[in-house]
């Protein structure tokens, strides 16, 4: 791909700048509203509108009634180390975005894992730049390939969440070049054709009025996109100086829309600045279609049928699990089998996605229970129970729990009031837990809402005690079967995280005695609190859960599961976190699975050897208990198809295609912190993050970056290099076809600057049957050599020889040789 469009408009998008004035091109430069930007009819600009992203393609609002196809979520996708999977996956996105009306993906994140801290760690690709680039890339392409934008995100080093509006990261400059920006210079090479500036400082200076963005990213690597803001998080009008942000997202208010005119007029910032951010609103405008006249630069996407679809994403699912371990137990021999016990708490409710603007709504979800029900034979009886909870919050009332109160379906009916009582509006949902952002229905909006009931029939199917309860921010009266159980206030504790508060709103729950069959009116009054903070600025942002659990004896529960595994032939204990453990506005505490979850897995594995742990979580946790069980396969968040693509890996249908993108610790030992002191965090670990840092420190993790297996074995036979072709030859020694992900690193012995012993120069995925060879072909280039010569400010590659290695992880490299650079 190049930064050129296909049909070079330069001259008509020139044209219709000149047609504008001042006032409509500062009126261009702030969103419409939350995700859109103005139109101008006038010039045949229509709305353009953009939508995170990027496990899937939400649109403009928050709701289950507007589905979203929910893709693996990116370490998913960067552990397949298969850019031509990820490539579809882009192409699906685009067809995505298509049907959902948006233009400008908000995708993909290609912030480092520079420690599994991250909140956000599960919507990177990786901790190397490397791999990162080579999936960012092949999303970048699969997405503008069919006509929507990507918005590669957050530009720079948004690498964790703690104070993440203000934190100042200390970087080093050959740190900052040689690791944080690399993702973002192989993505604007790719030709993406947007940026969106970070909420954090770097080095000093908050990174929408950062210099990186005029003198690297504008004028170094010639990017000729659009940098837009996160969301809010334009500051000052200096922002809008030559060569900075282009558009101050979201809109209508921002900084820009107050003062730059007057800034304009006053000669603070010239209006040939202004000129340059708005030609560049017009490019990408071009780019996608949506100004009259031009033709797109790419072909509008495809719409995909459900089964295509469905097919594609339960592929991808499965393409991206990573079998830590196995101690022959899978393919689990599945004519052999009588029964099968599905335990834990993610078994029965998969977690497809992490939390935060990440979020979309998916049509459906195959959660593990599902899937091995119908992916396993139907002779085998599959048995159920959680064992465990993993959260100290009471789960969302499922929606089977919850009836209309006209009876004419499952749901509830929230109806929207303003101060005197007057019905602005209501819906039908069907969900227990919603949040309303921007506009809420037609003519309404968020900030439009002064308070709200919501009313639904609970019906639970067994008789005992409950936990009925609400989870937000503001005023709550719960009223069950006519009786008032809570009449209370929450309010917001100082300085969180207004996506944390969304993610995990403060709950309050009361016990009620509920019997089977018999319907309860359930009527939750709820006066949401005014305005909560993000980054600054004062936004309208309502979080709502109606909750519902049973009481249950905990002990009784542990024992029933472990008494399960003990009679069945085969135990599969689904573990993990979820939107509340990993999510964008807060970081991890811990990487300990949450609850008694290790514990549960040690009782199912000593009472039955045969256990296999699936470890549903979109980062890196603690595996205490690895050696203890047979196998060990890390699913990641992977989509809606999770329980059919699981089914698909552990009967030996599919192989389990991923390696690691990120090194599995072993302990929290000496791990990059997260936590800011008086505003600052230094990146002190410098070049040395991931497995850079294990190699140099002669540290053993628990799982290798790069590690994974298959259901087959290989020998690396040769390593050829041919300029800067190598080729490595390997061959399936095992019974089965299979398929491995070929990885090559680099070294260089006696350099004379600091270096990783080893670092990842690129990869090939490769297919062979049994007994067969299979060529891998990788292309090196200086890129892989260089390094940052902070005297000169420049690259510079060392020249002399490097070592190549070719293998199956960054610690088992069976083969070998030298390339020279000069
Ligand atoms: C996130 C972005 C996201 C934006 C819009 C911000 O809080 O950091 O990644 O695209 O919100 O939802």
């Amino acid at each position: 791909m190049t930064q050129t469009p296909a049909v070079d408009h330069e001259a008509e998008i020139a044209g219709r700048l000149a047609q504008l004035s001042l006032e409509q091109k500062i009126s261009l430069m702030t969103g419409a509203d939350i995700w859109a930007l103005h139109a101008i009819p006038e010039i045949g600009l229509r709305r353009l509108v953009t939508s995170d992203g990027p496990a899937g393609v939400r649109g403009e609002s928050w709701d289950e009634r507007s589905p979203s196809a929910n893709v693996p979520s990116p370490t998913a996708l960067a552990a397949s180390w298969d850019p031509v999977r990820v490539e579809k996956m882009g192409r699906l996105l685009a067809g995505e975005a298509r049907r959902k009306g948006v233009d400008v993906l908000l995708a993909p994140t290609i912030n480092l894992h520079r420690t599994p801290y991250g909140g956000r760690h599960f919507e990177c690709f990786s901790e190397d730049p490397e791999l990162t680039s080579m999936i960012g890339t092949a999303y970048v392409e699969g997405l503008q390939a069919e006509g929507v934008a990507a918005t590669v995100k957050h530009f720079v080093a948004n690498d964790s969440e703690t104070d993440r509006f203000s934190v100042d990261a200390l970087i080093d400059e050959r740190v900052l070049r040689e690791l944080y920006l690399v993702p973002f210079e192989r993505l604007v090479a790719a030709g993406a054709w947007a940026i969106m500036a970070a909420y954090n400082k770097v080095n000093g200076t908050t990174m929408t009025e950062n210099a990186l963005q005029r003198e690297v990213l504008k004028r170094e690597w010639a990017f000729d996109g659009v940098i837009m803001s996160d969301w809010y998080a334009t500051r000052s009008v200096a922002a809008a100086g030559e060569d900075l942000a282009d558009l101050a997202m979201p809109g209508p208010e921002s900084p820009w829309t107050e003062w730059l005119l007057d800034e304009v007029r006053s000669g603070q910032i010239s209006e040939s600045a202004v000129d340059g951010h708005v030609l560049r609103i017009l490019r990408l405008a071009a780019r996608v279609g949506a100004l009259d006249g031009l033709e797109a630069a790419t072909p509008v996407a495809r719409r995909w049928s459900d089964q295509e679809l469905t097919a594609e994403l339960r592929f991808s699912s499965a393409a991206g699990m990573v079998l830590l371990s196995n101690d022959g137990l899978l393919p689990l021999d599945v004519g052999s089998l009588r029964q099968v016990a599905v335990i834990g708490p993610n078994g029965a409710t998969a977690r497809t996605l992490g939390g935060g603007s990440a979020t979309v709504f998916p049509p459906y979800v195959v959660s593990p229970l599902d899937g091995l029900r119908a992916g396993l034979s139907e002779e085998i009886m599959i048995v159920q129970t959680h064992g465990v909870r993993s959260s100290e919050r009471t789960e969302v009332a499922p929606v089977d729990l919850l009836q209309l109160p006209d009876g004419s379906g499952p749901g509830v009916e929230v109806i929207f009031l303003d101060a005197e009582d007057r019905e602005l509006g209501r819906q039908q949902r069907q969900t227990g837990s919603m949040i309303w952002w921007g506009p809420v229905q037609e003519g309404l909006f968020a900030g439009d809402i002064d308070h709200l009931t919501l009313h639904t029939r609970l019906r639970i199917p067994d008789s005992g005690r409950y936990y009925v309860g609400s989870s937000g921010l503001g005023e709550f009266r719960l009223v069950v079967d006519g009786t008032t159980v809570f009449d209370e206030v929450i309010t917001l504790e100082l300085g969180a995280d207004v996506v944390e508060t969304l993610m995990k709103p403060p709950q309050q729950l009361a016990v009620v005695e509920l019997e089977a069959g018999r319907d309860v009116l359930v009527e939750l009054a709820y006066r949401p609190e005014a305005n909560t903070a993000l980054g600054g600025a004062e936004v309208t942002m309502l979080t709502l859960q109606l909750n519902v659990a049973r009481l249950i004896d905990e002990q009784a529960e542990f024992d029933h599961a472990v008494h399960l595994a003990a009679e069945s032939d085969v135990a599969v204990v689904v573990v993990g976190t979820s939107e509340e453990v990993e999510s964008e506005g807060f970081d991890r505490t811990s990487l300990a699975l949450p609850g008694r979850q290790d514990e549960l897995v040690s009782a199912v594995a000593a009472a039955n050897p045969r256990t296999v742990v699936v470890v549903n979580s979109g980062a890196p946790v603690l595996l205490p208990w690895a050696n203890e069980v047979a196998a060990v396969l890390v699913s990641w968040f992977p989509g809606q198809e999770f329980g059919h693509a699981l089914a698909d890996v552990v009967s030996g249908a599919v192989e389990p295609g991923g390696r690691l993108p990120v090194t599995w610790p072993a302990s929290e030992e000496g791990l990059p912190p997260v936590t800011p002191v008086n505003g600052e965090l230094p990146y002190d670990e410098g070049l040395l993050i991931g497995y850079r840092w294990y190699l140099a420190t002669d540290r053993a993790p628990a799982f290798p970056f790069g590690h994974g297996l298959g259901y087959t074995t290989w020998a690396y036979e040769d390593m050829a290099v041919d300029g800067d072709n190598v080729t490595v030859t390997v061959r399936n020694t095992g019974t089965r076809t299979g398929r491995e992900v070929v990885q090559l690193y680099a070294s260089r012995a006696d350099s004379r600057v600091e270096r990783a012993p080893r670092w990842l120069v690129g990869s090939a995925v490769v297919d062979a049957e049994p007994g067969a060879a299979a060529e891998a072909s990788i292309t090196v280039g200086d890129h892989n050599f260089r390094h940052w010569e902070t005297s000169t400010h420049a690259w510079l590659t060392e020249p002399g020889t490097y070592g190549l290695h070719a293998g199956r992880s960054v610690v088992d490299l069976p083969l070998s040789t030298e390339i020279s650079r000069d």
